[in-house]
């Protein structure tokens, strides 16, 4: 039968993710896959959670089996103030944090109170897809800012700027794609172009407590509690299935976020917040962290390594102090489209760098996620993909 379905007009310009079908492409055992962005699954806590799940069943079982509040579980979020506090010496009041689905429920929420059609945003080029892809469903115009290595470039942020954006979308640590971490001046140099303007940034943090290197840098939230939208994740320090994240945001927003949340699915899981709460408090939670970050730190190491020894002077990286990601920028006249074709062929993959850009650029960049694979599979993987540089440079030198 002819499909005749009329579609809302806002999915006119929505693309399936290049990404996925990347994917797909590496959902085959015998393919090393630099491409996705998960965490290891080697690393998740599972026989923690599995004991904790069932003592919570067992000892509360008609809390969190019942239906609860939109803004999340009291507890939990009063044990997110208190690591603010205590880690991060910023004070986040409790009535300030709305329990989401992942962060990536907190851009829809952003997009359904924030945006109309043709409101300008701010984003980061190279930028994280998810983000643009769920803000594009409200249709904005984006405003694509260069980032470089010590966070997104200043003159043109204050161009920027002047076209009067609603949101600002950053990722100041670790981000995706690149692994760049924003330094404090840019942090401090940014705050004080936005102060006063009626703008507010969206801080996206799901990686800041992956470091494996360096000292943590402040928050924006530290120089503007009142214009941050500071968004947290437990998917990649504890586990993404559970869908759990949060967002902080000033009182004004806070209250149609709520009624957001609310139209949307009333609540989060009781369960994963119950359970991602009693792992935050158990003894075993510092541990994991440390031997998360220390494996992401190895793993991290051995691919730069390798990949400086491999391709001496013939490609510029990232090197990133925590997260998930290494960026890789090679002579421009290096189709990195080309080179994913070629690299596939021999059974590896990455994803080129074109699709983090909105406007052009990026076709001679890629992202590696250097979680996954282990550290046999990077040795190997690169070796795929210098192999793979070699023949494309041959064809079009
Ligand atoms: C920068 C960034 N923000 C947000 C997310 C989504 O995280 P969540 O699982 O909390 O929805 C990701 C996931 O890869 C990410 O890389």
């Amino acid at each position: 039968m002819e499909n005749n379905f009329q579609f809302a007009e806002r999915m006119a310009t929505i693309q399936p993710s290049f990404i996925r079908e990347i994917l797909k492409a590496a959902d085959n055992e015998s393919v090393i896959s630099f491409a996705g962005g998960l965490p290891n699954a080697e690393y998740f806590p599972e026989q923690a959670l599995a004991e904790l799940a069932s003592r919570i069943l067992t000892e509360r079982p008609q809390d969190v089996l019942q239906y609860g509040q939109s803004e999340g579980e009291t507890e939990l979020r009063q044990h997110i103030c208190d690591q603010y506090r205590q880690r991060h010496r910023v004070d986040v009041p409790v009535e300030n944090i709305l329990i989401t689905n992942g962060s990536q429920q907190a851009f829809d929420l952003i997009g359904k109170v924030l945006l109309d059609e043709g409101d300008k945003v701010i984003i980061e080029s190279p930028g994280y897809l998810g983000a643009i892809q769920s803000l594009m469903i409200y249709r904005p115009q984006f405003l694509p800012v260069p980032i470089g290595q010590n966070g997104l470039n200043l003159d043109a942020f204050e161009t920027a700027l002047s076209a009067d954006p609603k949101l600002v979308y950053s990722v100041p640590n670790f981000q995706n794609p690149t692994g760049f971490s924003y330094n404090a001046e840019t942090r401090e140099a940014m705050a004080n172009l936005i102060r006063d303007k009626s703008c507010l940034i969206i801080e996206d943090d799901p990686y800041g407590e992956i470091r494996f290197e360096g000292e943590a840098e402040p928050s924006f939230y530290h120089y503007l509690p009142e214009q941050t939208l500071l968004l947290g994740s437990f998917s990649k320090i504890i586990a993404p299935g559970l869908r759990l994240g949060w967002m902080v945001a000033p009182s004004p927003v806070m209250q149609k976020l709520i009624v957001a949340k609310q139209a949307a699915d009333l609540h989060t899981s009781r369960l994963s917040q119950h359970l991602i709460l009693a792992f935050l408090k158990d003894e075993r939670f510092e541990p994991h962290i440390r031997r998360l970050c220390k494996a992401y730190e190895q793993r991290c190491r051995l691919m730069g390594e390798k990949l400086d020894e491999l391709f001496a002077g013939e490609v510029l990286r990232s090197h990133p102090q925590g997260g998930m990601f290494m960026w890789l920028a090679f002579a421009k006249n290096i189709d990195t489209m080309e080179l994913f074709r070629e690299a596939s062929r021999l059974g590896m993959v990455f994803v080129p760098g074109q699709p983090f850009y909105t406007n052009q650029g990026g076709s001679h960049c890629a992202r590696l996620n250097f979680s996954c694979a282990s550290p046999a599979q990077i040795d190997r993987g690169l070796a795929l993909l210098h192999q793979a540089f070699r023949t494309i440079s041959i064809i079009s030198p």
